[in-house]
């Protein structure tokens, strides 16, 4: 047999706060991914890691008043535990901060600078001292920095760049000839139409701002930037231009990287141009995922809105958790992570047919033959229609896993479940079990249901491991569950024992549940309590205003139709919005840093009605939106997206 190997990889992540349950979704994808190529036989290589470089990193660590490693060392630390407690099988675990990784990305630097790839150049452009910033002509405001109102001046600062230039067209030609490469295909028409059609410029790729970086061997004032020190980890984990590993000839290129959509960008411009300039072959294909969603916005570590996917496993388990994430949402979308549709999902799904299925069938054969089937078989209606969903599934399965389709491919799986669950409906067992002539049909039903169990636990294995093994362990046998017998019928041996076993995926009641994981505030980290304890403080020391005085401000909830950048601010964005009235308002909104236009669109937020219009940058604004100042330079807009647009609100 000629050599499978398989090689894939998730996104490096940032170790700048707590992983939320976003994150896990591409790691839990990945996992899928692996473990099924793995049952296939494949020769896996899963990477994951963490980012550790940058300035964000330096920032956090200064203020917690320790070292860069010191505090990406604990965080990491935390990384790890989540993936094990997800089950997550990686091969491999790179840090950026790993001695081999950083000696292979100085290499890497070298090799490029030596063939001309990288060159110094000079970064140029307006800057602002104070706020220690470079701006362009149009980012200024009235001529002076948009951000603190001062004068600017022109300035340089040497920087190497990597020539994007010169591999534009081969970039083209290499996506042309690989209609594969970028997936979803919407993706791909992104790449091409916003980046590489207007034209690629040289990429600055090395920092002298901070010190927090891989030096430049020969430059070492200058730092690596983190893109180009992060994307190396696909090869440098590999043993690239080290001796950490020799894996490269076996698994390069990989065959998927699996990303989200916002980092999709360097993934097919950047990284690939990389590969090129090394003259190494380029990855099979890149994946951009859809995010998962939260009030609204992406969940995100710099907005809090998180969900702690460590809570969520020790309530529900981590195989409900890890269905759900691949079951609710097709994979290429974005889509909104609730508690409400966990829930949901784990009582229709999980509880009421897969685990309910399991404790019925293996509860009967023990009450009805002592847990050993007898040999006398006798087949009979429903039994085929049974039988032949039963083994056509397996490609199902495997045809949405090879295209990412995880949601299709449970869906399909899940048939089967039901189609099980309708079987013993229409045999009902325990009318035959009451005639004593019937022995040998019910014998047959008995075996039916645990030949389906059988199917349903391998196929199961890749998305729920645990609940594939507690499927398997009611069963007295070992060498029936591989990803090869989940197509054939009739490899029960008789006489095996089946043993009944305990609900798999207790039901949750829906509103004691909700009520409870409200009260788990999930940004209620101590330092979250802190800051809440101190505005309740601050709050009791308020002047205070009479009813009359509350009265005089307007407010209304509005729908936001559009919403775009401000040219020349970069912390406005222009909103137009529905406010009942029949007309549309314009609102300008100091939300930029916090906000982009489409976590906005569509949803229903509050603002002052009355406020006297303001010109901002052009723009004349006509009231205001209402957000919550979270502290720590947070800001969240208050959404009010079950009301209708243009009540008062009181
Ligand atoms: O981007 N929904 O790291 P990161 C879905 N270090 N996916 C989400 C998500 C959400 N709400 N939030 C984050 C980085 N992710 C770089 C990668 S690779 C050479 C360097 C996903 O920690 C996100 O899309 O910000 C990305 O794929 C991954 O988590 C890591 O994000
Ligand atoms: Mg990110």
């Amino acid at each position: 047999m000629p050599h499978k190997n398989f090689y894939i990889t998730t996104p490096i992540y940032y170790p700048s706060g707590k992983l939320h349950i976003g994150h896990s979704y591409t790691t839990v994808a990945a996992d899928t991914i692996s473990r099924y190529k793995r049952m296939q036989g494949y020769d896996v290589m899963f990477l994951t890691g963490t980012d550790e470089h940058g300035q964000k990193i330096e920032l956090k660590a200064a203020n917690a008043g320790v070292t860069p490693q010191q505090y990406v060392d604990e965080i990491v630390a935390g990384i790890k535990d989540l993936w094990k407690l997800l089950n997550i099988s990686y091969d491999k675990f790179i840090r950026t901060t790993d001695k081999y990784h950083e000696k292979s990305v100085q290499r890497i630097f070298e090799k490029l600078y030596e063939q001309g790839d990288i060159y110094k150049g000079s970064y140029k452009g307006l800057y602002c001292t104070p706020c220690e910033s470079f701006w362009t002509e149009s980012q200024l405001v009235d001529g002076k920095c948009p951000d603190c109102g001062r004068e600017v001046e022109q300035a340089e600062e040497e920087a190497y760049f990597l020539r994007l230039s010169k591999y534009a067209d081969r970039l083209i030609e290499y996506y042309d000839a690989h209609p594969d490469f970028i997936q979803p295909e919407s993706r791909k028409t992104e790449m091409v139409n916003n980046f590489i059609k207007p034209g690629l410029e040289d990429l600055c790729v090395s920092r002298t701002s901070f010190t927090w970086g891989i030096p430049v061997t020969f430059d070492p004032k200058h730092v690596v930037y983190v893109w180009l020190d992060a994307l190396s980890n696909y090869i440098t984990a590999l043993g690239y231009l080290n001796d950490e590993e020799n894996k490269f000839e076996k698994f390069w290129p990989a065959d998927i990287h699996l990303v989200g959509k916002e980092i999709v960008r360097f993934h097919t411009i950047v990284w690939p141009i990389m590969l090129m300039a090394l003259d190494l072959p380029l990855p099979k294909k890149v994946y951009g995922h859809g995010w998962l969603l939260l009030d609204g916005g992406k969940m995100s570590k710099s907005k809090g809105n998180v969900v702690d996917p460590v809570v969520l496993c020790e309530r529900y388990g981590v195989d409900a958790i890890r269905y759900f994430l691949l079951r609710e949402i097709p994979f290429g979308n974005d889509g909104v992570f609730s508690n409400e549709a966990l829930i949901n999902r784990i009582n229709s799904d999980l509880a009421n047919d897969l685990g309910n299925l399991v404790s019925r069938s293996t509860a009967m054969v023990e009450k009805y033959f002592g847990g050993v089937l007898p040999g006398n078989r006798e087949s009979g209606e429903f039994d085929y229609e049974l039988i032949n969903l039963a083994i056509e599934v397996k490609h199902s399965v495997e045809h949405g896993i090879d295209n990412l389709e995880f949601s299709t491919a449970l869906t399909d799986l899940f048939k089967l479940v039901s189609r099980t669950n309708k079987y013993i409906d229409e045999t009902a067992p325990w009318v035959l079990a009451k005639d004593e002539s019937k022995a040998a049909r019910l014998s047959a039903v008995m075996y039916n249901l645990c030949e389906s169990l059988r199917i349903i636990s391998i196929l199961i294995a890749p998305f729920m491991p645990d609940t594939a093994k507690a499927i398997q362990s009611c069963f007295d046998a070992t060498d029936i569950f591989s990803w090869e017998q989940a197509d054939t019928w009739g490899l029960l041996p008789d006489g095996t024992t089946i043993t009944k076993t305990a609900a798999l995926f207790p039901r949750i009641d829906m509103e004691t549940e909700i009520a409870a994981l409200n009260e788990i505030n999930p940004s209620a980290s101590a330092d979250a309590k802190a800051e809440k304890s101190d505005i309740k403080e601050n709050i009791t020391t308020l002047a205070q205003i009479g009813i009359e005085d509350f009265a005089k401000v307007e407010l209304r909830t509005a729908k936001v139709i559009t919403c775009e950048p401000i040219k020349k601010a970069k912390k406005l964005l222009k909103l137009t919005l529905d406010d009942g009235s029949g007309t549309e308002r314009i609102v300008a909104s100091g939300i930029a840093k916090w906000y982009t236009p489409e976590d906005l669109i569509g949803h229903t937020i509050i603002i002052v009605a009355n406020l006297k219009p303001a010109v901002f940058c052009g723009v004349e604004s006509n009231g205001m939106i209402l957000a919550a100042d979270c502290g720590e330079d947070d800001v969240k807009v208050i959404f009010a997206d079950n009301m209708p647009v243009g009540c008062k609100v009181r």
